[in-house]
């Protein structure tokens, strides 16, 4: 339940006019998330303001954007109760639509480059489960609750800077299908992820690993592809 209180925060908002931005003074409530701070500016302040969400609940990734120049879910970032100011600006590495909607093209065209889906091996029975104490299973559930919200990609200099990486959510993904038992592409994925803009691009500088709203670990799975490329694929 929410409290309205008579504390203020000041929020300063990146507006898509080059170089322009906007300073609001919002009302406080408690608890209030960063998309609760947008909503309010919206109804009470502008209007016009520019941001995305939809499921509200840190499932959909839609609402990523920087809180001090951190990739967050809005949906799921709290405001500290003693916090009197913020910055919000959109994902870093990606063109700006509007205010703080960015076009996630590039993200989820290399998303679409590993083949981001199963491809069942031949005669596979249905359904066909994984035990869930099998090794590959280890590997693969805690890599799996990836939401595309492209707060990684967004944290990645390298992905900034090189635009054909394929980045650390895709290599993720990439990773814990070569490990599926049930995916017959998982020798055409390994090629496709050690190839010149794969795996050998990550620095390990772990802004990815240090953003994921979901806690998951790309800079683990990317090391993880290094070691499979030279002792081939767990089977
Ligand atoms: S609104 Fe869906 S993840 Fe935030």
């Amino acid at each position: 339940m929410t409290e309205p209180s008579s504390k203020k925060i000041r929020v300063t908002v990146s507006r898509s006019d080059p170089g322009t931005e906007r300073t609001f003074l919002v009302e406080r409530i408690e608890p209030m998330m960063v998309l609760d701070l947008l909503i309010a500016i919206q109804r009470e302040h502008d209007p016009s303001i520019g941001f995305r969400y939809s499921c509200r609940v840190a499932m959909c990734g839609t609402c990523t954007l920087r809180m001090d120049g951190r990739a967050i879910l809005a949906c799921q970032t709290p405001l500290e109760p003693d916090r009197d100011k913020v910055r919000l600006d959109p994902l870093a590495g990606l063109p700006v639509v509007r205010d703080l909607v960015v076009d996630m093209k590039p993200f989820f065209e290399e998303w679409a480059r590993v083949k981001p889906y199963l491809e069942p091996v031949e005669g596979l029975d249905e359904p066909a489960r994984i035990r869930p104490d099998s090794p590959e299973r280890q590997i693969i559930d805690p890599s799996l609750d990836c939401i595309t919200c492209g707060a990684c990609y967004s944290s990645c200099g390298i992905a900034d800077h090189k635009r054909d990486f394929l980045g650390p959510a895709a290599l993720n993904r990439a990773m814990l299908l070569i490990a599926d038992s049930r995916d017959a592409a998982g020798a055409e994925r390994l090629d496709a992820v050690t190839a010149s803009d794969g795996v050998d691009r990550c620095h390990y500088i772990y802004g990815c690993s240090a953003v994921c709203p979901k806690g998951l670990d790309p800079a683990a799975a990317i090391r993880r592809l290094r070691r499979w490329r030279l002792e081939g694929r767990p089977r």
